[in-house]
């Protein structure tokens, strides 16, 4: 299901999503409501699970865990924020969704691509966003600027850099595969 009204963006660590989330909802706010969401979390059962995945040691959790975490997060995001949002004719704008998971547990972590593609069409109900924007950063200006944050969700930041080169060029090669769905932006220069 393609709702037009759903809008999602996608980058690595450090990428500035929320700085450009914020000036896009200003630009849509012209045409109608907006709600701004992220994942994992965007509604409070699944800000709960949030905590599980972005905290503590990086090796907590085998990759196969974090696919089933996120899709438990990503089933109550859609059930309480996102569907009936997208039913008023709301403008849904995620910072992340299922391809987060395609690249950071799938390409990063060797998970089995089908088995998560077949995981996303039962959760999501092969619910899809009509437009994604990739913000492309390279993972050492980006993680760079993530730890110079005040940040305390820095498990993803403690992975090896290996692991931020792979997950940079998969969104890279999976944006340039689906062109009619996405944007590519380039994120690496400062705000100003
Ligand atoms: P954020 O820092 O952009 O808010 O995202 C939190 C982290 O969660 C980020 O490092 C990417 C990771 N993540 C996954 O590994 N799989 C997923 O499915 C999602 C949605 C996020």
């Amino acid at each position: 299901m393609i709702y037009k009204n759903f809008i999602t963006f996608e980058g690595g660590e450090g990428s500035g999503k929320s700085t450009q989330i914020k000036l896009l909802k200003k630009k849509l706010s012209l045409y109608g409501d907006v709600i701004l969401t992220r994942e994992p979390g965007g509604s409070k059962g699944a800000e709960d699970i949030r905590k599980l995945l972005v905290k503590g040691d990086p090796k907590k959790w085998s990759g196969l865990t974090e696919v089933l975490l996120n899709y438990a997060a990503r089933n109550d995001h859609i059930e309480n924020i996102i569907l009936h949002n997208l039913k008023k004719k709301h403008f849904v704008i995620s910072d992340r969704y299922s391809d987060s998971t395609i690249i950071y547990q799938g390409y990063g972590r060797g998970v089995n691509i089908r088995l998560i593609n077949r995981l996303d069409k039962l959760i999501t109900n092969n619910l899809k966003p009509f437009i994604t924007i990739l913000l492309d950063i390279k993972p050492e200006v980006g993680i760079k600027r993530s730890l110079t944050r005040k940040n305390t969700e820095l498990r993803y930041e403690q992975m090896p850099l290996k692991y931020h080169k792979k997950i940079n060029s998969s969104f890279l090669k999976m944006a340039k595969k689906n062109k009619n769905r996405f944007l590519i932006v380039d994120a690496n220069l400062s705000r100003n």
